[in-house]
């Protein structure tokens, strides 16, 4: 039942207020400000080094995961996609953990990357929205994502609630490594509560963004950038508009853009520049200015006072305000204009939203 929603995509962007709630109450206690994981899960105390893996969107969920564990756990971190990382021979450290994570729970690559981890004698968790499924299952901890069903091929609320999970497994991990203070539990954990307002403050917006998504629509190639935990959103907001709206998409480090990708700049190629105001934020304000200078279109989504500071070094072309959030929960609040983005482009488009060609929902076959 999709309700007053033309699409399940747009139900399930719009539920995640309700969702990411869900999630993060599986994890934080509220009252006591701290992290509470399931009993007989991975313990981080002893954790050596840290790998994760998925596909798809999954995947960018654990390159975002990858910042938070470095910055708050101090942990060294391993990321690649599932269906590279079952055919290296990876030398596993010993006493290393491994998370996979995957909406349905039956992606072949993640359980087959999971099953080799395992063999290699890592503690091997799952980060799933599936608990019946087969990855969840198979793995030592099960740690799941309370998303509810998601319709859409396009993961929307499953991929916040991976974020959301994460960052609270990310926390627990730097308290039990001794680097995070109880200080830091509690204002982080604060933060992290305070999600589900932001991303609904950020879905009052939905209207307003359809004028520039259909603009975006009318574009063959669309890049995106971003640096740090805006990086994998970039990511992210290109094979949203690819699988959806058919449109050509590259999601680009923002530093990276003058090793080559900046050559494909001129006034067609809408660049979507993801800049929450972290220790980043005039690095990638810089990067935006060179695309500008090169007649690039840009559409800054950042906050008001990082859209008031950037306007200062020239006019762009278009704006999408995101509330100003601690970094910690900036992916999960930049989540919502990247997913409305391609939603309105496909819309605009007249594409099959919720069932777009050559794709399935579950992919159990490699
Ligand atoms: O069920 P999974 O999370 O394991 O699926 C992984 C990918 O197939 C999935 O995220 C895919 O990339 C989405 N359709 C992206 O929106």
């Amino acid at each position: 039942d999709k309700g007053e929603h033309r699409h399940f995509m747009a139900k399930e962007i719009h539920e995640q207020p309700e969702v990411l709630g869900h999630a993060i109450s599986a994890y934080v206690d509220p009252v006591g400000r701290k992290v509470v994981l399931p009993e007989g899960g991975i313990d981080f105390s002893k954790v050596t080094a840290l790998t994760m893996s998925a596909c798809g969107t999954a995947f960018y969920a654990t390159l975002v995961a990858k910042y938070w564990f470095e910055t708050y756990a101090r942990l060294p971190v391993e990321t690649d996609i599932a269906s590279e990382l079952r055919y290296r021979d990876v030398p596993y450290r010993e006493g290393g953990a491994a998370l996979f994570i995957s909406q349905s729970g039956e992606t072949a690559d993640t359980l087959a990357a999971l099953r080799d981890a395992k063999e290699a004698g890592q503690q091997v968790g799952a980060i799933v929205n599936v608990p019946e499924s087969t990855i969840a299952r198979e793995a030592d901890a099960l740690y799941p994502t309370h998303a509810g069903p998601e319709i859409g091929v396009a993961s929307t609320k499953a991929f916040t609630c991976q974020l959301a999970t994460l960052a609270s497994l990310a926390i627990a991990a730097g308290v039990a490594r001794g680097v995070l203070s109880r200080e830091d539990e509690e204002r982080l954990t604060g933060v992290l509560l305070e999600a589900p307002r932001h991303v609904a403050e950020m879905l009052h917006a939905d209207k307003s963004l359809e004028a520039i998504a259909a603009e975006v629509a009318t574009a063959r190639d669309v890049l995106y950038l971003g640096r740090g935990g805006s990086y994998p959103l970039a990511l992210e907001g290109a094979l949203k508009l690819k699988e959806i709206s058919y449109i050509h998409a590259e999601g680009y480090a923002a530093g990276e853009l003058k090793h080559g990708p900046i050559a494909l700049i001129d006034e067609a190629v809408p660049v979507v520049v993801l800049a929450p105001r972290d220790a980043v934020f005039d690095k990638t304000i810089s990067n935006m200015h060179e695309v500008m200078a090169r007649g690039g279109k840009c559409l800054l989504v950042s906050s008001a006072e990082g859209l008031a500071e950037a306007a200062r070094g020239g006019k762009v072309w278009g704006e999408i305000a995101v509330p100003e959030v601690d970094p910690l929960i900036a992916p999960i609040v930049y989540s919502v204009p990247v997913q409305l983005l391609a939603y309105h482009a496909a819309v605009a488009k007249g594409t099959d939203v919720d069932q777009p060609r050559n794709l399935a929902k579950s992919v159990t076959v490699e």
